[in-house]
């Protein structure tokens, strides 16, 4: 395989220092970033990054002459990381969005059985190829934005068969796409039609029945649940999360979005790796997640599509949370691929610095889907997952908002996308 050496970038933002634990608080606005620096990656993975002089002596030691890109003009970061999509599902939900335009609620149209449920129609009804031909589609996208890793949740089978079905094509997507797709088991998403007059039988089938498949098949790292005032109790969460507890799935929970819940509550009781969306998480929430170490995943590109207030990033970083960015892709409350402009909105609806938005979308990603000793930063020995943007510097990512910048994506060495436009 070959080498590669970047060169010339205007910053080369490294956010290094924190594969172990994730940025808290203040490290939120540390990038690490190497003026006049040089990145040589090589078989894969990164070799050498650090000052020019340097970068260009480990060149003169190697058999091999490496392809050269120029980043003059750009910056050079670590490939985006996002660690929340409900990304693998069968059609769209433009419908609903002019009924919610007109006045609905997300959670009224859920309760007549559209929403999720919506979805879960269209979802079963599909063929694995189906699936995966609809999925990759959206993963090319993500790689056009800057993303090589992310995280993908089933929770549109709601059947034994459709869950494993989901998780499946996840696992083809890892396999045949360059973007790493992580697993996460989230048969708690809603409770299909077919068991709202005993939503109890439900919980009982997913502990009982499809958690110790999605185990057995090795089929998913972490289970998810959909803990919300009319979705699933605290109590039957609970639940959940430890039975996937006991068969080696990691605990996510989906907190606080609708209504005030006691969702972080349970993510630090349960030891969470991560809440995501806390729209409405409450000061005791925030500070008992901060003392168990789980991880915020923010998600403000779906509090803007919602027409939500954002979730209260400044205080959570105050209080020493750990921070992460997703888009949550999803047919209904999040339709977008872009990472970016999550990014914006962030510090535009969140009052984020540009900086901490890029740790949040990188190693604090990283570290909530348990990918930080891989990728999340530009170090020595991890995965060659790097993008250029085309930007003078790390703020105008963000300013420049709604256009996409990025210009070359490399995943695992391999250049993806030259030029804005997808080679693989
Ligand atoms: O994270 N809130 C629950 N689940 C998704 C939305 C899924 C959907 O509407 O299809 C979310 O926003
Ligand atoms: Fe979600």
């Amino acid at each position: 395989m070959e080498a590669i050496y970047i060169k010339n970038a205007n910053q080369l933002i490294t956010v290094s220092g924190a594969s172990q634990a994730p940025k808290k608080g203040r490290q939120m606005s540390e990038l690490g970033i190497i003026e006049n620096g040089g990145l040589v990656l090589r078989d894969g993975v990164i070799a050498f990054v650090g000052p020019r002089e340097e970068a260009e002596r480990y060149i003169d030691s190697l058999s091999v002459e490496p392809f050269v890109l120029d980043a003059t003009g750009k910056i050079v970061t670590p490939g985006l990381v996002d660690p929340h999509t409900h990304v693998v599902f069968a059609g769209s939900r433009e419908q609903e969005w002019e009924k919610r335009l007109q006045g609905a609620s997300y959670m009224e149209i859920l309760q007549q059985g559209g929403g999720i449920l919506f979805t879960t129609k269209q979802t079963r009804a599909a063929s694995e190829e189906q699936l995966f031909e609809e999925s990759k589609k959206r993963l090319d996208r993500f790689l056009l934005y800057g993303v090589t890793t992310l995280e993908a949740k089933s929770g549109y089978g709601l059947t034994v068969e459709d869950e494993l079905k989901q998780l499946r094509v996840a696992r083809q997507l890892d396999q045949r796409h360059p973007v790493d797709v992580v697993s996460t088991f989230m048969g708690a998403h809603a409770v299909p039609i077919e068991y709202q007059s005993d939503p109890e039988a439900y919980v009982s089938l997913v502990i009982d029945v499809m958690l110790p498949k999605v185990a057995q098949e090795g089929l998913a790292e972490f289970c998810d649940v959909f803990c919300e005032k009319g979705v699933f109790t605290v109590e039957q969460s609970e639940r959940i999360l430890e039975a996937g507890k006991k068969a080696g799935l990691k605990p996510k929970i989906h907190a606080d979005e609708i209504v005030p819940f006691g969702g972080a509550e349970l993510a630090a009781w349960v030891g969470a790796v991560s809440a995501d969306h806390l729209l409405k998480a409450s000061d005791q929430g925030i500070q008992e997640m901060t003392k168990a170490g789980v991880i915020a995943v923010l998600l403000p590109g779906t509090a803007f599509f919602l027409k939500e207030e954002a979730a209260k990033a400044r205080k959570m970083i105050e209080a020493g949370l750990a921070v992460a960015l997703s888009t949550d892709r999803n047919p209904g409350s999040s339709p977008t691929e872009s990472l970016p402009l999550i990014m914006n909105l962030a510090c535009v609806n969140m009052r984020m610095s540009p900086a901490e938005v890029l740790v949040a979308a990188t190693i604090n990603a990283a570290h909530a889907i348990g990918r930080a000793e891989q990728v999340g930063s530009l170090e020595k020995g991890k995965k060659a997952d790097v993008v250029l943007f085309d930007a003078p510097n790390y703020a105008y990512l963000q300013y420049n908002f709604g256009v996409n910048l990025v210009d070359t994506v490399i995943k695992n060495g391999q250049v993806v996308v030259k030029g804005g436009t997808l080679c693989v």
